[in-house]
């Protein structure tokens, strides 16, 4: 008789235990997605939804180096030539000027682009300082029509998807003033796309995994100098982040899997007819503190 109430009173226990677990488990989960505890944000909180290389088993068994090359580096002289006060002045009133008529064009046109261009473009790229110098990155530039059309179809499949469905109300809205939706037709007319990608590790010869420290801010610098490189010689583009895509593209263009989509840029002159929206900068207050 009295096996019942024990019965029962174990069953109780047990069930709250599972609940409570349930329960921490959810709120871990939440928490990890969103410091602030609010719902996750993709497209803010993560990079271009390319997990693969933590489920693939390329590279897996690898060994990491942990060999010191450091000790083996020599010194050599460095003294640039140094401008007097005035004419610094002066370059970094015509850099601003120039770097102030940069924008995010949406309209390219499909004439074409010395590649020499595109090859001392991402040579000044690759310039960028680099987190003990891993130089993490890879461009990729695309010109062959096809391919970029592929491109195309991957990167408007899933945008239709971000738009309908992932983004919030609140993203479409912020959008809204750029017009842009999920038919991106730049990606058939540029003459070119350049698909930058982070190397999270690198592979050496010998097939051991390099640490590649703060690879994402070591290719975002990266980009940063493509962008005014571009500048430079009068060609534009649009900094795109086509979110989800990175798996397919990186397949597609037979990147290995320690490499992960950062940004889609086409690249071109703009279009005789091309518009921008009409923003405005930060005035200089807002942005820089003097201490
Ligand atoms: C990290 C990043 C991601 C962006 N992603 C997109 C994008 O996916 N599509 C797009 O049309 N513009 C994108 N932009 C461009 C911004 O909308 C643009 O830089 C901003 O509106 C300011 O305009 P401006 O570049 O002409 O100064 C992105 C810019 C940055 C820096």
């Amino acid at each position: 008789m009295l096996a019942i109430p024990v019965l029962t009173a174990a069953l109780a226990l047990v069930l709250c235990l599972v609940m409570g677990f349930l329960v921490a488990r959810s709120h871990l989960t939440k928490t990890s997605a969103d410091p602030r505890g609010g719902p996750t944000r993709p497209w803010v909180d993560q990079d271009l939804q390319d997990d693969s290389e933590a489920m693939s088993k390329e590279h897996e068994d690898d060994e990491w180096d942990d060999s010191d090359k450091g000790e083996n580096v020599t010194y050599v002289p460095y003294s640039p030539e140094r401008l007097p006060e005035e004419q610094m002045v002066r370059a970094s009133k015509r850099f601003y000027a120039s770097m102030n008529q940069r924008r995010s064009v949406r309209f390219i046109s499909p004439e074409p682009v010395p590649w020499e261009v595109i090859e001392n473009v991402v040579r000044t790229a690759g310039t960028a300082p680099s987190g003990a110098h891993t130089e993490p990155w890879t461009f990729v530039a695309v010109s062959d029509p096809d391919m970029k059309h592929r491109i195309r179809l991957i990167v408007e499949e899933e945008e239709e998807v971000n738009y309908r469905q992932r983004m919030g109300a609140k993203w479409v809205k912020d959008l809204a003033a750029f017009r842009t939706n999920w038919i991106k037709e730049y990606l058939d007319v540029a003459p070119y796309l350049i698909l930058i990608f982070k190397q999270t590790y690198g592979i050496l010869p010998d097939n051991k995994k390099r640490t590649h420290y703060y690879n994402e801010i070591s290719v975002s610098i990266a980009c940063g100098i493509l962008l005014a490189a571009l500048q430079n010689v009068g060609l534009v583009t649009v900094t795109s982040t086509p979110l989800n895509c990175g798996p397919k593209l990186r397949k597609l263009l037979q990147r290995p899997a320690n490499e992960k989509l950062l940004l889609l840029l086409p690249v071109g002159y703009p279009a005789k007819d091309a518009t921008v929206p009409d923003l405005k900068r930060k005035p200089l207050h807002d942005i820089l503190l003097r201490i």
